[in-house]
């Protein structure tokens, strides 16, 4: 890896001297036949080896981009024809869903968004790119930045969780770890921002199902990832398959044209999902392909992924003058532009001495960090963890424990199962002093203390994944029974791509860890946390339902006119459940313990556009070293529309030794107290704002102030 710093140090500056792109690119365009034009729209889902079809259509200029064709080899070859053999020399970009790492796995992204630690995303998507452009890829379809709140919905596994001020924070961290400074480096990507928009809204939390979303919710949840990735430089965007309120996200000129290049002032392209232009027809929108073809390039979809509309039938509809040559002309500008930008034209082949190989030291160190960070302790009574020193025989149960495919998640890249540290070979591997047994289905009698493995295989989660139960297995509901029974220690490590629903366990296990799938080295980093080598200092970054009836079930809700009490029948809320989630947003313990005191704000009144600052302080007043993770909540009433009970407009991972004190302080400004008022503006409207900082969504210390006419 080493070596790969001094390449970039070498290649920089030589991809930053480019030309005038502005310049070829129309140069270009002025030789271009309409087939040609075509060729730059197309992205064929190939396959990985390649094909004689793709080097084919690559020599006669007929092919843009290929998506999940891998290796120095198989690209070049394809590359060679587009360089060497087509008309126009335009070379192809490379893609691939590189989503928690190519070789080495990541934790899931709603893993990593648990650690509140953008700089854990950078460091792994920067050396997810590293590893994915060794194998000639140029071009990565991450971060997904839907917000989720429905953990029926799959996908909820490769997202940031249900805040739109964390999925932003996070938004940047992946562009940035992903491009750098300059994504047309050595070891970079072009990153792409998925699936605009509003893909994670789907009804009843079914993949791929309709979406209504008003506008206010669009821009105040929706949008904000999507403006962070723009404003953080990102090249592609990705049209979701949804519909969203009549108008599928591929075809919607709204949200591709009006908001994304007008108020967003996107410069790169946009990429279809896979066949999103072609079902078109299916969504009972477009009469046929033709029709589908006008809509979505009309929309402002300037590549296709997989399915050939454009290149079927644009031909005729511009000899018809249904579609204006200039909107073609458009859209090749936008993909030979970052074509040109992302360093290409000079750099348009792979090295073929190069592949990424297993994951080495540097990258596990990285990758283990990460689990590291992303764990949540959900639950720890009476300080079972971190084991006591010294277990003689310790149980490892359920089959998940054993299962390198459930630590790696879904879409894992190029990552080998037999290549991930399984929690039984991490707990082994930590302590080789004690007698670890493992058992997939039954419960061993005499052990010291268990670790019952619970949640879901790796695939019961990610695309196409939505289940209408969330609750555990029936064979870890039982696997936990029979620990119980033995009254000797019991913990839980939970291995999931979403929240589950944890009855049975959660009222009866005294300690529960939420590892989500966390990678190549989830083994290790679980067992560093299990026998306190790490305290775990995550948080939640999504709600955990108690029943699947509460879904969908989040933290920045609207009050209603009837608030749920208690002692009130006729308030919102259900006869047989809670109407307060298993677990919060924000939600994590440590084997420490933390106090917040001392909640200061800058100024009791500011004038609008004006910013107040906010102060508290966090102690560590517990028996060991930990993070807290300090959250900087608001409130707003009485103002032009309702707003959400809280929302997040701060927050700050703070590592504390024992006994240590720290000052945190969060700005608020115009950016964080402005909100989309009825007249559907951005505006800081005057009147009072409650400020809450606490260590999750509920509860915390709280202040106010005002905002003057
Ligand atoms: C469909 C998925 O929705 C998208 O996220 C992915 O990037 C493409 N397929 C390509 O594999």
């Amino acid at each position: 890896m080493k070596l790969f710093a001094i390449l970039l140090m070498i290649a920089a500056p030589a991809f930053a001297a480019s030309r005038n792109n502005q310049e070829r690119v129309e140069n270009l365009l002025k030789r271009m036949t309409l087939d040609e034009k075509l060729g730059q729209l197309q992205q064929s889902g190939g396959p990985v080896e390649g094909s004689l079809d793709l080097v084919d259509q690559a020599g006669k200029g007929r092919l843009s981009s290929t998506l999940n064709v891998r290796g120095a080899k198989a690209i070049n070859q394809i590359q060679r024809a587009a360089v060497e053999k087509s008309r126009l020399k335009i070379p192809l970009i490379f893609a691939f869903d590189v989503i928690h790492g190519y070789r080495t796995i990541f934790p899931i992204p709603l893993a990593m968004a648990s650690s509140w630690d953008p700089a854990v995303v950078e460091s792994a998507s920067t050396l997810a790119a590293r590893e994915a452009w060794m194998d000639g890829l140029r071009w990565t379809f991450s971060p997904m930045l839907d917000i989720a709140r429905d953990p029926r919905w799959g996908r909820v596994a490769e997202g940031n969780g249900e805040d739109p001020y964390l999925g932003s924070a996070m938004a940047r961290a992946y562009v940035r770890g992903y491009q750098g400074d300059d994504a047309s480096a050595v070891g970079r990507l072009a990153a792409c921002a998925k699936h605009w928009v509003g893909y994670g809204a789907a009804e009843a939390g079914r993949d791929y199902s309709t979406t209504e979303i008003s506008e206010r919710t669009l821009r105040e949840i929706y949008f904000p990832p999507f403006r962070a990735a723009v404003d953080a430089g990102v090249w592609t965007f990705m049209s979701a398959f949804n519909d969203l309120d009549g108008v599928p996200a591929s075809a919607n000129h709204w949200t591709l044209t009006d908001i994304l290049r007008h108020d967003m002032g996107f410069k790169g392209f946009v990429v279809s999902d896979w066949d999103s232009v072609l079902q078109l027809i299916a969504h009972g929108l477009a009469a046929n392909e033709a029709d589908a073809a006008k809509r979505a390039l009309s929309a402002g979809v300037d590549m296709e992924m997989n399915s050939t509309t454009y290149m079927k039938e644009l031909p005729s509809l511009i000899k018809a003058g249904k579609i204006p040559m200039a909107v073609v002309d458009e859209a090749v500008r936008r993909v030979l532009n970052a074509k040109f930008a992302l360093g290409l034209f000079e750099h348009p082949y792979a090295d073929e001495s190069k592949k990424a190989g297993a994951p080495d030291e540097e990258s596990r160190t990285v990758a283990r960090r990460a689990a590291e960070r992303s764990l949540v302790l959900l639950k720890n009574d009476n300080g079972v963890l971190p084991f006591f020193p010294g277990i003689k025989k310790l149980a490892v149960l359920g089959d998940l424990a054993d299962d390198g495919a459930a630590v790696l998640g879904s879409w894992s890249g190029d990552g080998r199962p037999e290549e991930a540290v399984t929690i039984l070979a991490g707990i082994r591997d930590a302590v080789p002093e004690t007698q670890v047994v493992f058992s997939s289905e039954t419960v061993i009698k005499d052990a010291d203390a268990y670790v019952l493995v619970l949640g879901e295989k790796g695939d019961m989660s990610g695309e196409a994944s939505s289940r209408a139960y969330l609750g555990l297995r029936g064979e870890d509901l039982a696997l936990a029974r029979g620990a119980l029974i033995t009254g000797k220690p019991v913990v839980a490590v939970l291995l999931n791509g979403r929240p589950l629903t944890l009855t049975g366990i959660v009222d009866e296990v005294p300690a529960i860890i939420e590892a989500w799938q966390p990678g190549t080295e989830g083994g290790h980093a679980v067992a560093s946390a299990l026998f306190g080598k790490i305290n775990p200092g995550g948080k939640l970054p999504i709600s955990f339902p108690r029943t699947v009836g509460q879904v969908p079930l989040y933290y920045n809700h609207k009050s209603t006119g009837r608030p749920a009490e208690d002692e009130n029948h006729f308030t919102s809320k259900y006869l047989d459940a809670p109407v307060t989630p298993q677990f919060p947003f924000g939600w994590g313990l440590s084997y420490t313990k933390f106090s917040l005191s001392d909640l200061r704000l800058s100024a009791p009144k500011i004038a609008r556009g004006g910013s107040v600052t906010v102060k508290a302080s966090v102690s560590n007043d517990g028996a060991m070293a930990g993070d807290e993770v300090v959250q900087l909540y608001i409130k707003r009433r009485g103002v032009s529309v309702t707003r959400p009970v809280r929302e997040l407009k701060g927050f700050s991972r703070v590592a504390l030794p024992q006994g240590a004190k720290k000052e945190v302080a969060f700005t608020l400004g115009p950016k964080e107290l402005g909100f989309f008022g009825l007249d559907m503006r951005y505006s800081v409207e005057p009147g009072p704002v409650e400020v809450f900082v606490g260590t999750s969504s509920v509860g915390g210390l709280s202040a106010s102030f005002t905002i003057g006419e």
